[in-house]
């Protein structure tokens, strides 16, 4: 099954990603995720992307869907995937439509995670992540076991340059004005579910399983 989690900065793509991606053993591909590890290994790509990311804006589209179309040709993908935080704007959805149907291949479905503007800010605020396996927590509202450590690997903690609260707000508009119009392209294909974000994490990874099956 192909899979997309759209969802503002802070929704919850990847705390829901972490889990349902056991559940359909299909890989969790997170385009952050992917910038953040070639940043970490100071590649070429990487150093592009950070300019934008510290920013707050979208890396370009051409850099971003090359990047997207290379990772869900691998093998470990072959039989689908949950995309997290790709397509971010009508450019990459098409580019993947049009990817996807020269091997006659579709995305299944899409699923919006809805969380209003207050509530995504008081999340980003405190978020943390795992440096080795990305798993975000959150100081109140999902803390790890340990203080500082996460509970899947044992990885140090940290908080991301682009949770400070102005580039958290550019992240929202930029959100607002390039990936929310994808609702409509998605909701026009009919493969678009919208669950309530802002529930507790079990209820709204039950709700996202009972979108998938
Ligand atoms: P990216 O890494 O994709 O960040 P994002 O979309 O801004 O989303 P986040 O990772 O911030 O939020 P999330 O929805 O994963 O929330 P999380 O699960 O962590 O992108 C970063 C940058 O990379 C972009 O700004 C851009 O520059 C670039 N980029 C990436 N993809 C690109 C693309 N396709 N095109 C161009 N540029 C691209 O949860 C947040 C917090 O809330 C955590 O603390 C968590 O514990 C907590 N939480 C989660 N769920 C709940 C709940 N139900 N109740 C209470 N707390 C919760
Ligand atoms: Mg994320």
């Amino acid at each position: 099954m192909r899979i997309i989690l759209l969802g503002a900065p802070g929704a919850g793509k990847g705390t829901q990603a972490a889990t349902l991606h056991e559940h359909l053993n299909a890989p969790h591909i997170a385009t952050g995720d992917l910038f953040r590890a070639a940043l970490s290994q100071g590649t070429p790509l990487g150093l592009e992307a950070k300019s934008y990311m510290d920013r707050g804006e979208l890396v370009p589209d051409d850099v971003t869907v090359r990047m997207l179309l290379e990772r869900i040709s691998q093998p470990d993908a072959a039989d689908g995937y949950i995309l997290d935080g790709f397509p971010r704007s009508l450019a990459q959805a098409e580019a993947l439509d049009e990817a996807l149907k020269s091997h006659n291949e579709t995305v299944d479905k899409v699923l919006l995670v809805d969380v209003s503007e207050d509530e995504l800010v008081r999340r980003l605020s405190g978020r943390w992540i795992c440096r080795a396996c990305q798993t975000p927590y959150h100081a109140v509202s999902n803390p790890p076991k340990t203080e500082g450590m996460c509970d899947a690997d044992g990885g140090e903690l940290y908080q991301r340059d682009d949770d400070k609260p102005e580039t958290v707000r550019n992240r929202l508009g930029v959100y607002r004005d390039q990936t929310a119009p994808l609702i409509d392209y998605y909701t026009a294909q009919e493969i678009l579910t919208s669950i309530n974000g802002e529930q507790e994490i079990d209820v709204v990874r039950a709700d996202l399983l009972a979108a998938i099956n």
